[in-house]
């Protein structure tokens, strides 16, 4: 079992002060930061760019970034954001004509691959590129805004999704792919999210709206443990 991440995104941060953002969610004790792009095209919201990406690290962020591309076409951004600094590119299968070849394309382009997952999509295409896959995220909204409310059904994906990692990863030593979570993760769910095979996990207006991070932070890791 992997150790569990936790994975503010952004797009519920102050963007006017991102750099700062950022910074105090990791001092808080945040593992990944999580980078929602979208495009008004996949989704009907529009966030941020490679750009971004780039100044945070020049800003002297360096933790893993995992870049959540909510975009269509997906090939030249995702080579952007490789190129910016991203540490885990994913994106919705559906989103890519050829999701083999976008997958091989962010490996070689040097960060960690990962396949997104709506609610309502099935996970069949895993099982047939599972040996190019780092991530797999699920969502438990329907992407394109930060604080809506966690979709229960969910957490049965979940499980679904565990048992194809632990059987492929089983016959497969050494591989490591984790399985997170994207969207109404609170203090309050996060244990039977945890439970149901979760082990990054995604939180956006839970931290950000918090008035604490690091408690928040400190709450989250607790009821994962619980
Ligand atoms: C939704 C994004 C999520 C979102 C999560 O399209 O992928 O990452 O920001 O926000 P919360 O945690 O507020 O649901
Ligand atoms: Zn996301």
């Amino acid at each position: 079992k992997l150790a569990p991440l936790i994975a503010p995104s952004i797009l519920s941060a102050d963007l006017a002060r991102l750099g700062d953002e950022v910074a105090n969610v990791l001092a808080a004790g945040a593992d990944i930061v999580h980078f929602d792009v979208m495009d008004n095209h996949y989704v009907p919201n529009l966030t941020f760019g490679p750009a971004i990406a780039e100044s945070l690290r020049k800003f002297g962020i360096s933790a893993p970034i995992d870049v959540h591309l909510m975009v269509e076409p997906v090939d030249d951004l995702a080579a952007q954001f490789a190129k910016a600094g991203a540490t885990y590119v994913t994106f919705h299968p559906e989103a890519s004509r050829h999701v083999d070849r976008s997958l091989q394309a962010i490996k070689a382009a040097g960060c960690k691959a990962g396949l997104v997952f709506n609610p309502a999509t099935p996970l069949d295409v895993l099982k047939y590129v599972m040996d190019k896959v780092d991530m797999v995220l699920l969502m438990s909204v329907n992407p394109g805004f930060g604080g809506q409310s966690f979709i229960p059904g969910a957490l049965n994906k979940l499980a679904d999704a565990r048992a194809l990692i632990d059987a492929y990863v089983a016959k497969n030593p050494g591989r490591e792919i984790r399985l997170e979570i994207d969207g109404g993760v609170k203090t309050d769910n996060i244990g039977a999210i945890a439970a149901a095979g979760a082990d990054t996990f995604v939180a956006g207006s839970a931290i950000f709206g918090a008035r604490d991070y690091a408690s928040t932070i400190k709450a989250m890791r607790a009821a994962i443990a619980a």
